[in-house]
């Protein structure tokens, strides 16, 4: 009798933890076991906060920088806003934005969505984009040139904005407007795996070890003046880096100083990273498997992804987002 109790009382927890676990792993992302992470989990007495100095109207050489619009969405979060998500997207890209707001890009009481744009000369360009910003409120547009080579500008005003108007966000995403992201695993996976509490010298992304620079013949050609090495050096695909909060000021800093290099990715996920020491995760070493990641999308749709593909159409990100959200 007392060893049959006993037996129960072992095997109804059990029972109970194995439930939970079966929960757990339907619906959060597969986690990989994280050895020697290159980060460190903060829990609820880490409340310190990097505090910058950090000279508003200046971006990188920019010497007379403005912020032409300027949403406060974290404005009333004092404490706890998981995470802002920073899209660089084009200005002509309104249709990009429209589905993402539709979708996995809605602002909730954890999350904030802004888009990053430039300016154009386009008179009725700008005056379409002064409305969809006055009905959206969730455009950061500064005072430079939309363009190709002019990325690392929308990057770093990305962080410059953060530092400035969203400090209190413990994770930052920056993304593309191509990009789904499965924001409710996201959230999950931040939350849970990570700490709600945020990371310390977090960086996680797709990495490229080994990329040699395009000289001829490519939208990513480079002169030696522009960057005179042959390789470089280790960096991130820039269409999602996760950041933590304490690495956007650190990073802003020596972005403001450091001479300007226009492939945004390789800049600071690259050489700024390195220069701050701040070691780069892959998300392989943290979630799922490479495949999933680089594949440019498939089927059937895993709610455990972080990410449902990238480089994608409207027609795609619809679809997708429709087949799994049914
Ligand atoms: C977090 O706080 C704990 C307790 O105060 C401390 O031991 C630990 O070093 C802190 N971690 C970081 C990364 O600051
Ligand atoms: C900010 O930078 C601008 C341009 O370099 C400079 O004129 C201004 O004095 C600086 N402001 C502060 C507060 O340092
Ligand atoms: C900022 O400075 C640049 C170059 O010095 C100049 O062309 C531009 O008109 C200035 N912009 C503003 C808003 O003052
Ligand atoms: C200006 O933008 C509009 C709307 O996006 C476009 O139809 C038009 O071709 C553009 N004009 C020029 C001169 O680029
Ligand atoms: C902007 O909105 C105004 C008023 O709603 C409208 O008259 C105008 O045509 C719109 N402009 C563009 C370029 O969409
Ligand atoms: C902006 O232009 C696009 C197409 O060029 C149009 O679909 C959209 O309604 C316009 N938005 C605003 C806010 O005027
Ligand atoms: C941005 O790009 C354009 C065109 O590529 C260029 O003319 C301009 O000088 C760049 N810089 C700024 C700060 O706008």
């Amino acid at each position: 009798m007392r060893i049959t109790v006993r037996i129960h009382a072992i095997l109804f927890p059990m029972c109970i933890l194995s439930l939970i676990y079966k929960y757990h792993m339907s619906t959060a992302p597969h986690i990989i076991e994280i050895t020697a992470p290159k980060f460190s989990i903060l829990g609820p007495y880490n409340t310190s906060r990097i505090v910058v100095v950090d000279n508003y109207t200046q971006l990188i050489d920019i010497q007379n920088f403005t912020f032409k619009m300027n949403p406060q969405p974290c404005k009333d979060y004092t404490a706890d806003l998981l995470l802002v998500i920073i899209i660089s997207s084009s200005l002509s890209n309104q249709e990009n934005r429209m589905v993402i707001r539709n979708t996995w890009g809605q602002n909730t009481d954890s999350t904030k969505v802004v888009f990053l744009i430039g300016e154009t000369e386009n008179v009725t360009l700008a005056q379409n984009i002064t409305n969809e910003s006055f009905l959206y409120k969730d455009i950061v547009q500064g005072n430079f040139v939309d363009s190709y080579r002019n990325m690392t500008y929308k990057h770093v005003m990305g962080l410059k904005w953060v530092v400035h108007h969203c400090p209190t966000a413990k994770y930052i995403l920056k993304t593309d407007d191509d990009i789904l992201v499965n924001t409710r695993a996201m959230t999950r996976f931040l939350t849970r795996e990570l700490s709600p509490w945020g990371v310390k010298d977090l960086i996680a992304c797709q990495l490229c070890l080994i990329t040699k620079v395009h000289r001829t013949k490519s939208k990513w050609i480079v002169t030696f003046e522009e960057y005179p090495f042959s390789f470089y050096p280790p960096f991130c695909e820039g269409w999602a880096v996760l950041y933590s909060q304490d690495v956007v000021p650190r990073l802003l800093k020596a972005a403001q100083t450091l001479p300007f290099f226009w492939v945004d990715d390789v800049h600071i996920t690259g050489i700024i990273a390195a220069q701050i020491g701040v070691q780069r995760t892959p998300w392989s070493s943290l979630v799922m498997d490479e495949v999933e990641l680089t594949k440019k999308w498939f089927r059937p749709y895993s709610a455990k992804s972080l990410f449902f593909g990238h480089d994608l159409t409207l027609e795609e990100m619809m679809e997708i987002w429709n087949a799994n959200s049914a």
